[in-house]
């Protein structure tokens, strides 16, 4: 027998232009709380801090979510008899595998579509894939999940999967926005995976997010080698400090850099000044922590019915299987 694999790379307009980081970055600098947007922080080093991040023994989402994953994927497939799995944001698509493990044991398995702003993860986990699956055909999309949605193919009985609690870094109307957007991508056969974080105990949060080796901390501070990077700015990281906290009116996490003394940071490639009072602070990212109810409301808000709502023994991190109302 004989079987060949096809790969198909779509790649959108970058997002890390100088030009659109320069005017978000404006923008975030000069309001009255300075705020600056997360995807910033996943360059190289970044991605890299992010997954030792994964595996610290405070940080409990990828493990919880994994876990879910690994129990559920059979069950999940089944109810939806899923042909592709299309992954919103998919990086290395280490938890995935349990979702294509289960479509290939169900004989369902045709399509894989990872979507991710990184090229180099998209096209590295459509070799290794096709490899893995020989057959399987991957369409890859390099894009950004806020912008270029529309270039997701068509198909039918397609599993999105928007996982890892990425979700929680949007604003309430971001997520609504979403939400709609991918809502009106489905078609009644496809189903939407998405991995969501749970409110808990409050020292149990913001120890996720304050790890006692300090990974988070460098992980915070890269957002600012980034600009320096990119937008030629003379950020000193070392004069800022990690700050990360559970806002329980909002229902998330902020993380936070504090300047250490006042000081003035040029940013060349913004042609921006910026100046920090001492103990200023710079929002950096929030990360929402939902309850099954709070996603439910907002899947109803977009037109998509919870289905299910899987959750790990310790009930800390939630899978909710959403369709679209008929
Ligand atoms: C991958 C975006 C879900 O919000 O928990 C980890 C990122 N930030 N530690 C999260 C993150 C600080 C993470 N997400």
């Amino acid at each position: 027998m004989t079987t060949t694999s096809e790969i198909t790379i779509e790649r959108c307009a970058p997002v890390d232009e100088p030009d659109a980081i320069a005017a978000e970055v404006r923008d975030g600098l000069t309001r009255a709380l300075k705020e600056l947007p997360p995807k910033y922080f996943y360059d190289e080093r970044g991605s890299q801090l992010f997954d030792a991040i994964t595996a610290l023994p405070e940080y409990y989402p990828t493990r919880c979510e994994r876990e879910i994953l690994n129990r559920r994927a059979p069950e999940i497939v089944a109810a939806t008899g899923a042909r592709e799995l299309v992954e919103l944001g998919s990086g290395t698509a280490s938890k995935t595998r349990a979702l294509l493990y289960a479509m290939a044991g169900a004989g369902t398995l045709h399509r894989y579509v990872p979507f991710d702003v990184d090229p180099s993860v998209v096209e590295a986990c459509a070799e290794e894939l096709t490899e893995l699956y020989p057959g399987l055909a991957v369409h890859g999309v390099v894009g950004d999940f806020g912008r270029d949605l529309d270039r997701i193919p068509t198909g039918e009985r397609r599993l999105f999967a928007f996982l890892g609690g990425t979700i929680g870094n949007l604003y309430p109307a971001e997520r609504a926005a979403f939400l709609a957007r991918v809502a009106r991508l489905m078609g009644p056969g496809d189903r939407l995976l998405i991995g969501t974080d749970l409110v808990k105990d409050r020292a149990l949060l913001e120890a996720a997010y304050n790890d006692s080796a300090g990974v988070t901390a460098e992980f915070n501070r890269n957002v600012l080698r980034v600009l320096n990077a990119n937008l030629e700015a003379d950020f000193d990281p070392a004069a800022f400090e990690h700050v990360a906290f559970f806002d329980e009116a909002n229902s998330w996490i902020e993380m936070r850099l504090r300047a250490k003394g006042a000081q003035t940071v040029r940013i060349a490639g913004a042609a921006l000044e910026v100046t920090f009072e001492d103990g200023e602070e710079l929002r950096t990212e929030i990360s929402s922590k939902f309850t099954r109810d709070a996603v439910a409301r907002e899947l109803d808000g977009a037109g998509l019915r919870l289905d299910a709502f899987h959750t790990d023994g310790g009930g800390l991190f939630g899978l909710a299987v959403a369709s679209l109302v008929s």
